[in-house]
């Protein structure tokens, strides 16, 4: 058959009304075609479909009857699509003209009579909204479990102390709770962003129509509240248009993944031979087809490279949507194949972040056994000076010369003599020794929100009653 062959075209396409003095062209038809992947949309179609059929019940528009059979109808077409029998046709466009042109094939004009009071337009946004939602509730709840996993490590590494880092160099003591606390709460804000982009996805537009409404006496509120919509979307040719509702949950999307991605390069780097921090499940990491001893986090490096197309996603998705005129354009259709790959990857990623995150180990040992390095307690000590009545940027200085001198002598600050610290300051006593050393240091940090063991535990308490772990 040639590309242009028109034989088998189609006409039979619900939307191709008698306007058109020809069949759609088969290159037009496999260009324009959205259901090789709106087809996932299925469940929330038939959703939107029986509750716009039992709301034009409700209105007398449709009698009882013209209702229940079509309603009975898309339940059994939707066992079809579940069990994988329904033949989705590229011919009829999308889900909704697949699932309507079955309508139709089974009740003839009983199953015409669906598509009363409403548009594609609105009935793809509703769709999407549906989908949307489903899709924020199972994310929040992997985001969940991945907070439940770093909050179970907090207490098998309490006792750890970890060096922290700015500009990837040691910078300052805190205990290992404070570390995954620390994730803890940015996966938080995650999961509050999502709850907040969710009071504007779960908006229900079906009935808006094309993009003026329609003139029908139909019941927006009906539908909206069978399909558990918090409100509507007021304004008929916002609605038709709207796809802010993808943009932030795809914000909100990226931002989980920049999560994820930061964790997973800190953890590569912990688990190097350099660090030796920290040493993940086997079943979470992959070995290498020449070198015989390599154990590869390859996950975590997918988990950071995953978390390029979700924020390329969002890039597609500002592009696509800029510029355009109300209401709907077509362009419209391509926000589903970005949006979806943005939710499965994160999804992908938190299938395996939860289960990853509770099975590493911290390596005590090899931890312990540098902790001293880098002069974790240099700000402790200048604080203690401080605390003493030195002005800062004093006490800044002169700590920096007993690092210079511990640096040149190889020795950690708690090593040099009291006499060494006279020299700077004569009026040092021994009460020196009692804020240095790693472990008298991460105590010293009592401020609220810092790393004092006691410190931690009160946010691991809160963060306990609050995830309320089972
Ligand atoms: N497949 C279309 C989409 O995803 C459905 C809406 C079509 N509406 C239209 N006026 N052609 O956007």
């Amino acid at each position: 058959m040639s590309d242009s062959d028109q034989t088998n075209n189609s006409s039979a396409s619900p939307s191709r009304s008698g306007a058109f003095d020809a069949a759609v062209d088969r290159r037009v038809e496999r260009f324009t075609e959205s259901i090789s992947f709106d087809q996932r949309l299925y469940p929330q179609d038939i959703a939107g479909s029986i509750a716009h059929a039992q709301m034009l019940a409700d209105q007398n528009i449709l009698t009882a009857d013209e209702s229940q059979q079509i309603v009975a109808t898309l339940s059994e077409i939707k066992s079809q699509l579940d069990a994988g029998t329904f033949e989705l046709k590229t011919e009829l466009e999308d889900i909704h003209m697949n699932i309507e042109q079955a309508l139709i094939d089974e009740l003839g004009d009983v199953g015409r009579k669906l598509h009363t009071g409403r548009s594609r337009n609105d009935q793809v946004s509703t769709d999407m909204r549906l989908w949307v939602r489903g899709a924020i509730d199972r994310i929040d709840a992997g985001l969940e479990q991945l907070q439940l996993s770093f909050l179970s490590r907090c207490e098998q590494d309490a006792e750890v102390i970890l060096p922290a880092y700015t500009h990837l160099q040691r910078a300052q003591p805190v205990v290992a709770p404070h570390y995954w606390l620390a994730y803890i709460e940015k996966f938080q804000r995650d999961r509050d962003r999502l709850a907040d982009c969710r009071k504007r996805v779960n908006l229900c537009s079906l009935g808006t129509a094309a993009l003026a409404g329609t003139t029908l006496d139909i019941d927006r509120e009906n539908t909206a509240k069978r399909l558990g919509f918090e409100g509507l979307v007021e304004n008929s040719i916002d609605s038709s248009s709207d796809r802010d509702y993808l943009l932030e949950t795809c914000f909100c999307l990226s931002t989980i993944g920049i999560h994820l991605s930061g964790w997973a390069e800190e953890w590569i780097l912990w688990s190097t031979i350099e660090f030796d921090f920290i040493s993940l499940p086997h079943e979470f990491c992959t070995g290498s087809s020449i070198m015989p001893q390599k154990i590869n986090p390859d996950v975590l490096e997918l988990t950071r490279g995953k978390s390029a197309r979700v924020i390329g996603s969002l890039q597609t998705l500002l592009v696509l949507t800029k510029g355009l005129p109300l209401a709907y354009n077509r362009d419209l259709q391509e926000d589903k194949r970005p949006f979806f790959e943005a939710v499965d990857t994160i999804e992908g990623c938190l299938d395996v972040a939860a289960p990853l995150v509770a099975g590493a180990k911290l390596k005590r040992e090899s931890i312990d056994s540098r902790l001293e390095k880098g002069f974790l307690d240099a700000t402790t000590l200048m604080e203690f000076l401080i605390k003493r009545g030195t002005p800062q940027r004093k006490a800044h200085h002169l700590i920096g010369g007993l690092v210079k001198l511990a640096t040149e002598r190889t020795v950690t600050l708690s090593q040099l003599e009291l006499q060494d610290f006279q020299s700077f300051d004569s009026s040092l006593d021994d009460s020196i020794y009692s804020v240095l050393g790693v472990t008298n240091a991460v105590a010293a940090f009592q401020s609220y929100g810092s790393t004092a063991p006691n410190r931690v535990q009160m946010q691991v308490q809160r963060w306990k009653s609050r995830l309320n772990p089972v």
